[in-house]
């Protein structure tokens, strides 16, 4: 455990041990074979990329990946999107902000904190594209 001091200097200016933990070991890390929709969304203040893949059955995120092309804040920032959205229907999964990506995650350094955007919108992206490839006709 993290003393006192090393977690209020992290809150200061670094990042939060399971930023860091997700950034060096995401599980939902690369590309999906077949995905039932996908999403892309660009940062404007950095240009960096992400990348979503969902699996849907029975209106629930079965499975998500990213591909993200970022940096620290922005990796990590995707793999929390990923276990926050695995499981939920597209209906809570589209609620997910970048609030609760940064409470997933601790906290992040205020100058990362736009990083963390990329994530909601990447995945409001893949369910916008799930919905047009199941419009009922
Ligand atoms: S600096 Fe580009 S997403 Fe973080």
């Amino acid at each position: 455990m993290p003393n006192n001091a090393s977690n209020i200097q992290s809150k200061q200016g670094g990042y939060s041990r399971k930023a860091l933990d997700y950034f060096k070991n995401p599980k939902h890390a690369g590309e999906m074979k077949n995905p039932d929709a996908t999403g892309k969304v660009g940062n404007p203040t950095c240009g960096d990329v992400m990348h979503i893949f969902i699996k849907v059955k029975d209106n629930k995120i079965t499975d998500i990946k990213f591909k993200t092309f970022g940096c620290v804040a922005a990796i990590s920032s995707s793999e929390a999107l990923c276990v926050l959205a695995k499981g939920k229907t597209l209906e809570q999964a589209e609620k997910i902000s970048n609030q609760d990506i940064l409470e997933h995650l601790g906290w992040l350094p205020p100058v990362k904190i736009h990083c963390s955007v990329l994530g909601a919108e990447g995945l409001k992206d893949a369910i916008k594209d799930f919905r047009e490839k199941h419009k009922k006709a």
